[in-house]
């Protein structure tokens, strides 16, 4: 999978280069290539930025060098991401959905946003999707395309070494995932639940999913199916 992302803040993803994502990113699974917006100015100050038309506070990203950047990274494969507050939710679907995308391109905003022009110009051309990591405002689009960009490569075939790991975990379901226990089987006075030692892997897939319903219901219970909350 391609992926490209444009920042005034290239140095963010350095962090791409570590672990898993940095071992699919040195093995050729994941092509991730960062783009400095500014490198798309022609002017001394290199400025990415200007007032907001209608007056207000803060600055708004000009469309100029949002409009060569895109014009040098689109494709005819592209899915073109802007994260940004006032998009539709994140979730572990829409992960998965963009896994399967040839060419995802992040378009990460600072300030107050991109202009609106820049977005509805690339709809022209490609995909494209507003997506909000949750309800609450970060600095800029890097943190978030981060995390999204590490929950849709690592579902990206060749990118987790054993992909079954993938399967029994938050949220692939509808629910939150069970509490997971190691060796040894007491530790600080506090035992392992018995029924993972007993070797019943029956009786083990049915505590882990009354765990996952009960935890679930306590910490998450909006994401139940109704017949499932105990409410009448
Ligand atoms: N940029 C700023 N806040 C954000 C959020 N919550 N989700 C996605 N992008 C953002």
């Amino acid at each position: 999978m391609r992926i490209d992302v444009v920042t005034i803040f290239p140095e963010f993803f350095s962090v791409l280069d570590v672990s898993l994502l940095g071992r699919a990113r040195s093995g050729g699974v994941l092509d991730i290539r960062v783009h400095d917006l500014r490198d798309f100015t022609h002017d001394r100050h290199r400025t990415v930025d200007d007032t907001p038309a209608g007056g207000g506070a803060g600055m708004v990203m000009k469309p100029e060098p949002w409009g060569e950047a895109l014009d040098a990274i689109l494709t005819l494969e592209s899915t073109v991401v802007f994260p940004t507050p006032a998009g539709a939710l994140f979730t572990q679907g829409t992960a998965r959905d963009l896994s399967e995308r040839q060419h995802l391109v992040f378009c990460c905003g600072r300030y107050e946003g991109i202009d609106q022009r820049v977005i509805e110009h690339t709809r022209t051309r490609a995909e494209v999707l507003e997506l909000s990591l949750g309800d609450y405002v970060l600095n800029g689009g890097e943190v978030a395309a981060m995390a999204m960009i590490e929950a849709a490569g690592r579902l990206v075939p060749g990118v987790v070494g054993n992909p079954e790991s993938l399967v029994e975990e938050s949220h692939e379901d509808g629910l939150l995932e069970y509490p997971s226990y190691t060796k040894p089987a007491v530790w600080r006075g506090l035992e392992t639940p018995p029924v993972l030692l007993s070797g019943n892997h029956a009786a083990i897939a049915a505590w882990r999913r009354e765990q996952q319903l009960e935890r679930t219901r306590r910490v998450r219970p909006e994401l139940l199916p109704h017949e499932e909350t105990g409410d009448a």
